[in-house]
């Protein structure tokens, strides 16, 4: 009897308790956006806002810009007034959209990277915030990825002076997905849109927004998907050990087929965080929960049953979130994990540099431009530029084996000619940074 009392008063005490910590996180939990503010576009005063969520705006209302130096950041980039979550290079190289959560997608100019001042073009994103931007192949349009709406929107780029005007076209995509949407992308060959969502599911749709099919990647959850840059394939990674890799594949007069699987990689022990391509999709590189990152070959003939196969594995000792960028060239993989950078040698696993806490908030986006000259996160507010000398030492080493084995005079010399290339680039960093 007495055992019995002490039970019951034991689980009324857990049960009181619990709904204590229910309501208290409910109460800490910000309120989403009124209906006013979406359809206004604009920043209303909030009616039920509570006395502490006053007191959080007001703390945010003069938001302290995070700072951070090092001798190899080449240039940050500053305009946004709100958390960007998105990069995009161009396939031309020439420019750089950010997005953020002020309603904005800012297009950067790559040229004047290095001038003091950096020009952007702003694209207003009415009544919602992007979360993700991405240019068409031919740089006329930009997708972004709306947060309230979760689906497309798609704007005409049109050349005016040296810049663009943006214009939304008319109607939004219709919203197809039923968890949030994590990526977004756009195939090189201007034939396909990928979106896709935190579940298991994957659309592929047609430039119109109609959909060709839908992927069910069966990894529990997606923790990212993206488009290859060749525009060939589509790319997922989850819960489970691997990548699964898809083509998506078009008849000869560019009709859509059908999305068939290509090839999975399989090796790490752990769910898979993020992946990355080399910009011809030859090499990937993955990172997972497993402590490790990989190094792939990819350039196999999957249809001729090869396997792409394990070029290196390096450790990892980050947590998540993260992200991995790997070079244009493959050479260089760079790992964020929270507010850090870490910079490997992709082919030794060597690390090559280490930055601490770059941005005020998690970092949100990492890659390299398409020139190879810099690796480019962000996070906060801004975009923060590194040099790439972890690349110009990769490549500069990885020629010089290639050297030793050349023996065709044209190839040496190219060779000898893109060694000393890269040694003034190289050099010309390490004497700005002394
Ligand atoms: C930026 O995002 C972080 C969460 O990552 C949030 O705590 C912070 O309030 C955001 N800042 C602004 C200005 O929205
Ligand atoms: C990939 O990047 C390398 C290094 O920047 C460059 O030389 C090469 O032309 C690029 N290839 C493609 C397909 O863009």
């Amino acid at each position: 009897m007495v055992a019995f009392v002490a039970v019951s008063v034991l689980l009324g005490g857990l049960v009181l308790l619990l709904v204590f910590l229910f309501k208290k996180a409910q109460g800490n939990s910000t309120p989403e956006p009124s209906i006013d503010q979406k359809v206004n576009g604009q920043a209303l005063p909030e009616k039920q806002s509570t006395k502490k969520h006053k007191l959080h705006k007001l703390r945010n209302e003069k938001p302290q810009q995070h700072t951070f130096t090092h001798p190899l950041l080449a240039a940050v980039l500053k305009a946004h007034s709100g958390n960007i979550t998105c990069l995009d290079f161009s396939s031309n190289g020439k420019y750089l959209a950010s997005c953020s959560d002020d309603r904005t997608v800012r297009i950067w100019s790559t040229k004047d990277f290095l001038d003091r001042e950096h020009r952007s073009m702003r694209a207003n994103v009415e009544f919602d915030h992007a979360t993700h931007a991405r240019f068409s192949h031919d740089c006329r349009t930009l997708i972004v990825c709306l947060a309230n709406g979760e689906t497309l929107r798609v704007y005409k780029m049109t050349k005016k002076d040296d810049g663009f005007t943006f214009s939304a076209a008319p109607e939004d995509f219709p919203k197809r997905h039923k968890a949030p949407i994590i990526n977004i992308g756009v195939a090189e060959t201007g034939k396909f849109m990928m979106t896709a969502s935190s579940d298991t599911t994957i659309m592929v749709l047609d430039r119109k927004g109609a959909v060709l099919a839908t992927i069910n990647t069966n990894q529990m959850n997606n923790a990212y998907a993206a488009v290859s840059p060749c525009g060939r394939f589509v790319a997922s990674c989850g819960f489970t050990p691997d990548v699964k890799v898809w083509e998506v594949c078009f008849g000869k007069s560019g009709e859509f087929r059908e999305v068939c699987r290509a090839f999975d990689l399989k090796g790490h022990s752990a769910g898979v965080c993020g992946f990355a391509f080399s910009n011809d999709s030859r090499r990937m590189a993955t990172v997972s929960k497993d402590g490790t990152w990989k190094l792939w070959n990819t350039d196999v003939e999957y249809k001729k049953q090869q396997d792409p196969y394990l070029l290196h594995t390096g450790s990892w000792s980050g947590n998540e979130p993260c992200r991995i960028a790997l070079s244009p060239d493959g050479r260089v993989i760079a790992i964020s994990s929270i507010s850090d950078i870490t910079v490997y040698n992709a082919l030794t696993g060597d690390v090559e540099e280490e930055f601490h806490s770059v941005h005020g908030e998690v970092i949100t986006d990492l890659a390299f431009d398409t020139c190879n000259r810099f690796l480019v996160s962000t996070g906060d507010r801004a975009i923060r530029l590194f040099h790439n000398t972890a690349g110009y030492r990769a490549a500069i080493a990885d020629m010089k084996e290639t050297l030793k084995k050349a023996t065709n005079k044209g190839t040496k010399e190219r060779l000898q000619q893109q060694i000393s290339e890269a040694q003034k680039a190289l050099n010309a960093v390490m004497k700005k940074k002394n």
